[in-house]
């Protein structure tokens, strides 16, 4: 039977978002000789493929002649003219095309690459590194099951995954998820100096914020209970948590959140419009 490591895979682009997924997919068992990147930077095709053993090299065309799947993996603002450039090897081939670029609508991909070409567009982020990453996608209207969940094989091996039904919601993938990582760091450094200024060694400020910040999100993914119970459950009438939570809500924090991920959706929805132009 056909399966999904059985798929030919080629990255355009071999950046450190080609790099991370390709190792993912090697960890996840995936045969390096069916993975190819393609960049124009041959040290770094040097480097991917003495650490991965796959296939390189530096002619995009070439690099998806016999692939089932096509990850593009370059930067926003050179996507039209790679996509431009690949489009004829693409219309011969028919690959599923994912597409990692942020800000970059399947509408534009479809103008480049083919009206019939079937294409996922995705946001991952830079937990993705770790095989950590949560990543939003969403399938053009003609992507099929299988194609479906290809898409979703290959994501999944840099992290979680979650499909979104209508593509301006990777806007809000992009304020949650893809700046996510942002928020939690701001956060813990705010945590680090609280502590240091309570008289903590800095080394004990550090690792007591960040092993707390872990332990609380593996509680939280692990957990049936939804993050408002759990904290209902570690809050004590008068106890010492119920004093730094009401601090919190004195001080807005609702309402600060809820600002900043609206700005960061409406500056997500603005430079794709920038992108675009
Ligand atoms: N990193 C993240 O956290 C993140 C999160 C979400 C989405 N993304 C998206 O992922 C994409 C890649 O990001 P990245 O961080 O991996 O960037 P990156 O490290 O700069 O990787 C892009 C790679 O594409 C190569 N390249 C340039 N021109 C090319 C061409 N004509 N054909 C083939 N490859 C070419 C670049 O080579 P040179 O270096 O020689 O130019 C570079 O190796 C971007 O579109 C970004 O929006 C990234």
């Amino acid at each position: 039977m056909n399966t999904m490591k059985d798929k030919k895979i080629a990255f355009i682009g071999a950046g450190n978002m080609a790099a991370a997924l390709i190792k993912g997919l090697i960890q996840d068992g995936h045969p390096a000789e069916n993975i190819t990147a393609s960049d124009p930077d041959q040290e770094k095709l040097n480097l991917i493929s003495e650490q991965t053993l796959v296939h390189v090299n530096t002619d995009n065309s070439a690099a998806i002649a016999d692939a089932d799947v096509v990850v593009i993996a370059v930067k926003p603002q050179i996507i039209a003219a790679v996509a431009s450039g690949i489009s004829a090897a693409v219309a011969e081939r028919r690959p599923l095309v994912i597409s990692i670029a942020a800000g970059i609508p399947t509408s534009h991909l479809h103008q480049w690459l083919g009206e019939a070409t079937a294409i996922v567009r995705t946001m991952p982020n830079t937990p993705a590194m770790l095989q950590a990453g949560a990543t939003g996608l969403f399938a053009a209207a003609n992507v099929d099951a299988e194609q479906h969940s290809l898409a979703e094989s290959i994501m999944r091996a840099v992290g979680l995954t979650i499909w979104v039904e209508q593509e301006s919601l990777i806007d809000a993938v992009t304020a949650v998820s893809g700046s996510g990582p942002a928020y939690f760091f701001l956060f813990m450094e705010h945590m680090i100096r609280a502590a240091k200024s309570l008289g903590l060694p800095d080394e004990s400020a550090h690792l007591l914020t960040l092993q707390t910040a872990l332990g609380a999100s593996r509680m939280a993914l692990e957990s049936d209970d939804n993050p408002a119970t759990l904290r209902a459950r570690v809050t004590s009438p008068g106890g010492t948590t119920e004093q730094a939570i009401n601090a919190f809500e004195a001080g807005g924090l609702e309402q600060l959140v809820m600002d900043a991920m609206r700005a960061a959706r409406d500056r997500s929805i603005e430079l794709s419009s920038q992108i675009q132009d």
